[in-house]
């Protein structure tokens, strides 16, 4: 079967009701586009649970700040099309921003509180904001469905998880692994934007988040000292400029005086152009 490209709400509205009628359950996959692995493991995971996949693709200028890489953002719609096929998918809502924002700037945003408090909430003041807004209006697009999202943005994941929960939307949120390329380097759409020497250095954000976990395997608890192990990894790598290093309880982002349970560690930092993020999931008996 060949993917259906659809650009309006009333069409995926049209679709979705068609297929619950036939029993079929929504398997929804948003993305920004300029698909990669990462994307295909999401599509696959709701092919493997789903009766019907959509997945979206859509540049939201909403969770972008003013000086970010909104029009530089990477796209290849026909490349897109053919990776979502060869993975299953049988609708890609790719609308344009008029469609989605259709009276220019929206006066209804999504607010998700407290765990958008730190780290990329932090450094990014609004964009949380911008992806809970989007994300509600696609989970409202898409009706019941459950939605796939990627560990790799764990703090998203996490503000998704808990707009839908707070919202009442009848959508089942399911986190999935993080797909990471051979040297470590967690994949994403801004890797493109790595020269050569860049792309070499990247995958020190992996070691650093590795430093951490190891730390924790061999006995250590304090955030303080976990956190001073990433930064003194990341430090070794000229080429990265760190935004931050966190070792935080996994299901609040809180930073307890020490390490228990599920704990979430995570980094962010420039590597040349590109502002790189990753995390890791460590158990801290
Ligand atoms: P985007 O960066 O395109 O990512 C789309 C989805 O793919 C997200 O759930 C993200 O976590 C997941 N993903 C990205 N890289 C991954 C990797 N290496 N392994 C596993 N999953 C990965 O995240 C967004 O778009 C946007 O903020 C969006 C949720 C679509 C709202 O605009």
């Amino acid at each position: 079967m060949t993917v259906r490209l659809l650009r309006t709400i009333a069409e995926v509205r049209a679709a979705h009701d068609e297929a619950r009628h036939a029993g079929r359950t929504i398997g929804l996959v948003p993305t920004m586009g300029y698909l990669h692995a990462g994307h295909a493991s999401l599509m696959d995971a709701a092919r493997a649970e789903c009766g019907s996949v959509t997945a979206t693709i859509f540049v939201n200028p909403l969770q972008f700040a003013a000086h970010e890489d909104l029009s530089t953002y990477p796209r290849d719609l026909e490349g897109d099309l053919a990776l979502a096929e060869a993975h299953g998918v049988d609708i890609v809502f790719a609308p344009d921003v008029e469609e989605m924002y259709p009276s220019g700037p929206v006066l209804t945003t999504v607010s998700v509180r407290e765990i958008t408090a730190t780290l990329d909430g932090a450094s990014r003041p609004g964009h949380f904001d911008g992806v809970a807004t989007v994300v509600a209006k696609l989970f409202a697009i898409a009706g019941a469905c459950r939605a796939y999202f990627g560990e790799k943005d764990y703090q998203q994941l996490l503000v998704v998880s808990r707009m839908a929960h707070d919202l009442s939307f009848p959508v089942t949120v399911v986190g999935c692994p993080t797909i990471r390329e051979a040297d470590g380097l967690a994949m994403s759409s801004r890797n493109v934007y790595l020269g050569p020497e860049d792309r070499a250095a990247a995958p020190a954000l992996k070691h650093c988040l590795d430093a951490g976990a190891a730390a924790i395997a061999a006995g250590e608890r304090s955030p303080d000292a976990i956190e001073a192990t990433m930064s003194s990894v990341l430090a070794g790598e000229p080429r990265a400029t760190m935004d931050y290093v966190a070792a935080v309880d996994a299901r609040t982002l809180e930073r307890p005086a020490s390490m228990r349970g599920e704990v979430r560690l995570l980094v962010a930092a420039q590597v040349g152009p590109a502002r790189l993020i990753d995390n890791l999931g460590v158990h801290a008996d």
